[in-house]
């Protein structure tokens, strides 16, 4: 959908192709006057799913707000591995799956995941309050709030993250290069800088993951990350040096670029 499809629809209550079909549309006074409000905030720059306050993701409603960061599409290639080595190792019902969702942001990851394995306990860890605070919401939206347990802290350092062993562990990680940040389209500068930024190199999350995670993933375990542009040969490079870890698989998304890194743990 576009942006005007997604604005109109939104405010008109109806659905994409109702667009297209009914010519006798209600459009009034406060509904033409909401959609100035909108059209300029969009046109100082303030992403289009801050305004309306929700986003899509998986096919499913999830709310945003400015200091959460807004899912994208790019997200949705790791979340579908998650689903593809799941359903390999523990069929679909994946009665024992434990698995940890580290940044997990607006919960898109672990919501759309509680859902998609009714049985499979989850983790989901952010450092930020606000960021924990919506996750819930959509947690209790998509009905899943008592199948994930929510902790706030610094990646795996909470203690009841720290003495678990998972068998997956999925992070789409802060992995912008600190100087690239304010290169980027405008709408960027309304995201939550702790959500984007990954150091001078953009690789210090996978650094400190590299780290720490080896001991909370069961054995044959799997690292499930999204990861930037250009980044994969630092990112081997990081695990190789690990001997906690096998050799990385990479998934590239349909621009043809390393988008997922799946790493075993030995
Ligand atoms: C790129 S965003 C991903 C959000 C969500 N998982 C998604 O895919 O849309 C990274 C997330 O990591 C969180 N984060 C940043 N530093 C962190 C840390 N040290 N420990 C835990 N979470 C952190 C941010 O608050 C943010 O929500």
């Amino acid at each position: 959908m576009t942006e005007a499809e997604i604005l109109f629809a939104e405010v008109l209550g109806c659905d994409r192709m109702s667009l297209y079909r009914n010519r006798a549309l209600p459009l009034n006074a406060e509904i033409s006057k909401y959609i100035g409000t909108v059209l300029k905030r969009r046109i100082h720059g303030e992403p289009l799913q801050y305004i309306l306050g929700k986003t899509e993701f998986m096919g499913l409603e999830f709310k945003v707000e400015p200091g959460v960061l807004i899912p994208r599409q790019e997200t949705e290639i790791l979340v579908e591995k998650v689903v593809q080595e799941v359903t390999k190792s523990q069929g679909h019902n994946a009665i024992s799956l434990s698995l940890l969702d580290l940044g997990t942001g607006s919960g898109c990851i672990a919501v759309f995941l509680a859902k998609m394995f009714p049985a499979a306990k989850i983790t989901a860890v952010d450092i930020s309050e606000q960021a924990l605070r919506i996750a819930k919401q959509n947690a209790i939206l998509h009905g899943v709030d008592e199948r994930i347990q929510f902790i706030q802290g610094n990646l795996l350092s909470p203690y009841a993250v720290r003495r678990t062993q998972y068998d997956i562990i999925v992070s789409n990680p802060p992995y912008i290069p600190s100087w690239e940040i304010s290169q980027l389209q405008p709408e960027i500068a309304y995201e939550p800088r702790i959500a984007l930024d990954g150091g001078e190199d953009g690789l210090d999350f996978y650094r400190k993951i590299a780290l720490t995670c080896g001991r909370c993933l069961k054995i044959h375990g799997k690292l499930i990350l999204e990861i930037g542009f250009g980044q994969l040969e630092g990112i081997k490079n990081i695990f190789q040096k690990n001997k906690n870890f096998e050799a990385i698989e990479v998934i590239k998304d349909y621009n043809n670029i390393d988008r997922v890194a799946i790493i075993e743990k030995r």
